[in-house]
């Protein structure tokens, strides 16, 4: 379904259109001051000058203007997408100080409007034609909490200009195509930020690290080479997928803590942030999977590493995940070596639900799962009794758990999609 129709169905909340008799033509209107029209050519000039919240969409509105809306002091909420509207009259939302809401989204705006009133919470620009941002367009918006200019036209970007918006939660960048991002980030409050489906190629270094508050970032969809270096403590969330990295080494990592006392980045630690609870790098180029790399993270639960170019798995490696709940290996030309034993019994033990795992190499177990194929399993029965008379399979697998292998072959082997 086509998102303008989406949201055509989202705005039918029930009405009072036909029984209030003050409500504008192709218009709705109901009892908490909102309106909601569609089809229209202009802002309805009859609103009640006490309207809270307009909703407008499937229209055809060229420019906004100061006049449309001078009359609405207590306008808090002006949501106007799929309109075709071009342009805003300078001024047009200046003196709208209840405003908390302005989405125009799935218009074709060039610029931000300017002189955005300091109530300002939640700004949505997505689907338009913005090319650029200028630091005049967010001054003063100390109030802003969510920012999404997604899927516009932003080659190029420095955070500086978004020095004043120091209560923003959620910056949203997806699909602009940009090349680079310069400038510091100093949103002392952000939680989410998304730049995915760009092509950025790498980050300045400490671009990330101020941002002590950050849990979720997604880099997914970029011509990323290596992880970034510097990323916070407070990281619940990293995403990574459909990139180009090739190895997962993050020994090298600097973990930066940002001391605001004495606003400076201070060293931290050598890692990922150990508060990591999902890892995403599908669709890159990795085919090294070191222990050292996934050392710290004892809250990771979910690691998708889908569409790789992985073809082993030290048990080891699993040793660190203490709370590894899902594993996503599909998409990967894993060689069956007996040795994957050792790491199936790890995840067996954790109860750790895997996805995939089927064998690339060598022949005669091609397209077997490590984790569940019987055959697989069978052609391991010489190492396996090799290794129960004493020889060790990895650090954690002793000749007691040998039965509880066998007595796992027909698992019921689950399917699931989380997100
Ligand atoms: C920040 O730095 C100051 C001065 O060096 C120090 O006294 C303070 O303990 C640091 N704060 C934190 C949270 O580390
Ligand atoms: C995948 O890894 C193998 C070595 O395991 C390497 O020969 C091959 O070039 C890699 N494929 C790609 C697309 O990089
Ligand atoms: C797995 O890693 C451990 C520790 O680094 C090493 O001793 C062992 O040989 C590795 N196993 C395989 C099969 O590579
Ligand atoms: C699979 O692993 C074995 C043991 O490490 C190795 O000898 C063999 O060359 C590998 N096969 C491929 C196709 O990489």
């Amino acid at each position: 379904m086509h998102l303008c129709d989406a949201l055509l169905i989202l705005f039918l909340f029930p009405l009072y259109n036909g029984l209030n008799p003050t409500c504008p033509r192709k218009c709705n209107c109901d009892s908490t001051r909102a309106v909601e029209c569609y089809r229209i050519i202009e802002i309805p000039r009859e609103l009640p000058s006490t309207i809270r919240r307009i909703y407008i969409s499937h229209s055809k509105i060229k420019q906004l203007q100061i006049s449309d809306f001078s009359r609405m002091s207590g306008l808090e909420e002006l949501i106007l997408a799929c309109s075709g509207t071009e342009s805003v009259e300078i001024n047009t939302f200046k003196s709208l100080d209840k405003l908390k809401t302005l989405e125009l989204w799935k218009n074709k705006i060039k610029h931000i409007p300017t002189s955005l009133p300091p109530s300002l919470e939640v700004l949505k620009l997505g689907d338009n034609s913005l090319s650029i941002l200028l630091d005049s367009d967010f001054d003063g918006l100390k109030n802003l909490r969510v920012l999404d200019v997604q899927n516009n036209m932003i080659l190029a970007l420095s955070f500086s200009i978004l020095y004043s918006l120091c209560n923003l939660q959620s910056l949203t960048l997806d699909g602009n195509n940009m090349e680079s991002v310069s400038g510091s980030l100093k949103l002392f409050k952000l939680k989410y930020m998304s730049m995915e489906n760009n092509k950025l190629h790498s980050f300045s270094a400490n671009l990330f690290a101020p941002l002590q508050n950050l849990q979720l970032l997604n880099l997914n969809g970029n011509f990323l080479t290596k992880v970034p270096l510097d990323l916070p403590k407070s990281l619940l969330s990293l995403k990574l997928e459909r990139n180009q990295l090739k190895m997962i080494r993050f020994q090298d990592l600097l973990l930066w803590f940002y001391n605001e006392t004495c606003a400076q980045l201070v060293l931290f630690l050598l890692r990922l942030p150990d508060t990591l609870t999902r890892l995403d790098l599908k669709g890159n180029n990795i085919q090294e999977v070191g222990e050292q790399e996934l050392k710290n993270l004892k809250q990771l639960q979910v690691l998708n590493l889908r569409n790789n170019n992985i073809s082993a798995l030290n048990c080891s490696v699993l040793e660190f995940l203490p709370r590894l709940r899902y594993l996503y290996l599909d998409g990967n030309p894993w060689n069956c070596t007996c040795d994957l034993l050792g790491t199936r019994r790890v995840l067996m033990a954790k109860g750790t639900e895997v996805k995939g795992g089927l064998c690339s190499v060598p022949a005669e177990s091609q397209g077997e799962s490590w984790m569940s194929s019987k055959k697989f399993l069978q052609l391991c029965e010489d190492h396996l009794q090799s290794a129960e008379k004493g020889k060790e399979i990895g650090k954690k697998m002793n000749t007691d758990d040998f039965s509880s292998l066998r007595a796992n072959v027909d698992d019921y082997y689950y399917d699931y999609e989380i997100d």
